[in-house]
């Protein structure tokens, strides 16, 4: 990771934020929209998901902004895939990470990709194999999710065993980062902690990010639980789009505002400018309408004597620095 940064801030709302969203928004604005949140000093950015277009026609235009998100020098592109096919598809265009999918819940995994679990994980060997025989080894990194890691909507609890046992298969076959997804909004701190030791003690260094969403008021709780635990990679999306169509319930994700503003608060350096990522919303606002985005500080505004992290760290180098400025 950046040596600038304590935590990297993935945007994840042009993938998940409107996957669910019928509203098919121009390709121009999601190009609008992620070049805005580079400009902002987000660095890592889902674009697209590669799946059929008959499923989610919100991603027709996949190939399109994947192809030109990979021009923005110094962004990752990230894609989800859900299958083989998808992988190949964003092999092809040489994406900088994929993103492959596989639920815990085999409940949802049949609903979410229309096959068992075990089907699921077999296939990213297959993709592991196909990524470095285009010769993408050290091109692509391939990211594995764990979907409904910390609660499913039709299973109810899911047995850490049992995210331990995917984790561990996933990671000897060859994943390079591992996201433990709460896909519906079911975890609580208590439980995150749970789940990312286990995780951790299972695949060692083993890159691990989280995901979570906030569909019951738990999100940046969670966080800071999963800071606790060492973790250093978040999703989020932009006025916490998002939810899995598949999902019966499931509803936004992180608002990636309000995480940047929590964690520049603790002292934490994400690398983004806040109120350039403020005026980001107008791209997805634009399409969506404004009512569609969530937001704590969009909403109150930073507080009167708000600081980011670049600024406080420039103040204490200061040889002029005001007595008991701070930013907190
Ligand atoms: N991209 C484009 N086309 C694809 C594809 C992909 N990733 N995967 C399959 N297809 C095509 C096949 O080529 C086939 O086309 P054809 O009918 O012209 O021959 C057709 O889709 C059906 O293929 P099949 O393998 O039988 O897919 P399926 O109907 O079993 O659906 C998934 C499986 C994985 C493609 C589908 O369930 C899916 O996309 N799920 C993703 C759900 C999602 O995005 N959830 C939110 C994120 S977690
Ligand atoms: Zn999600």
């Amino acid at each position: 990771m950046d040596a600038t940064i304590d935590v990297l801030v993935r945007e994840v709302g042009p993938r998940d934020g409107l996957q669910n969203i019928a509203t098919v928004v121009p390709t121009d604005t999601k190009l609008g929209w992620i070049r805005a949140e580079f400009g902002a000093g987000v660095r890592e950015i889902e674009v697209a998901s590669f799946v059929p277009p008959r499923l989610i026609p919100q991603f027709a235009d996949a190939d399109s902004v994947v192809e030109q998100a990979l021009r923005i020098d110094g962004l990752t592109v990230v894609a989800l895939v859900p299958n083989l096919r998808g992988a190949e598809r964003a092999l092809a265009l040489g994406v900088h990470k994929l993103d492959y999918v596989v639920s815990v819940s085999r409940t949802h995994n049949l609903k979410n990709v229309r096959r068992e679990r075990e089907a699921s994980l077999q296939d990213f060997e297959r993709i592991v194999q196909a990524r470095d025989a285009a010769g993408l080894k050290g091109r692509t990194v391939l990211a594995a999710g764990l979907s409904t890691a910390l609660g499913c909507s039709y299973e109810g609890r899911i047995a850490v065993d049992e995210v331990r046992r995917c984790a561990s298969f996933l990671a000897e076959a060859g994943a390079e980062e591992l996201m433990i997804a709460d896909t519906v909004g079911y975890a609580d701190p208590r439980q995150v902690r749970e789940v990312f030791q286990a995780v951790r003690a299972e695949v060692g260094e083993l890159p691990l990010a989280a995901h979570f969403h906030d569909t019951r008021g738990t999100g940046l709780a969670n966080v800071v639980a999963a800071l606790d635990c060492g973790i250093r990679r978040f999703d989020a999306s932009l006025g916490g789009l998002g939810g899995c169509p598949f999902a019966p319930g499931a509803s936004g994700n992180i608002v990636m505002e309000d995480l940047v503003f929590m964690l520049d608060s603790m002292g934490l350096r994400t690398g983004v400018d806040i109120g350039a990522l403020l005026a980001v919303r107008e791209f997805p606002a634009s399409a969506l309408g404004a009512d569609s985005l969530a937001g704590a500080i969009a909403k109150a505004g930073l507080p009167r004597h708000y600081l980011d992290a670049a600024q406080r760290a420039a103040l204490e180098s200061s040889p002029e620095r005001p007595a008991g400025a701070t930013g907190h």
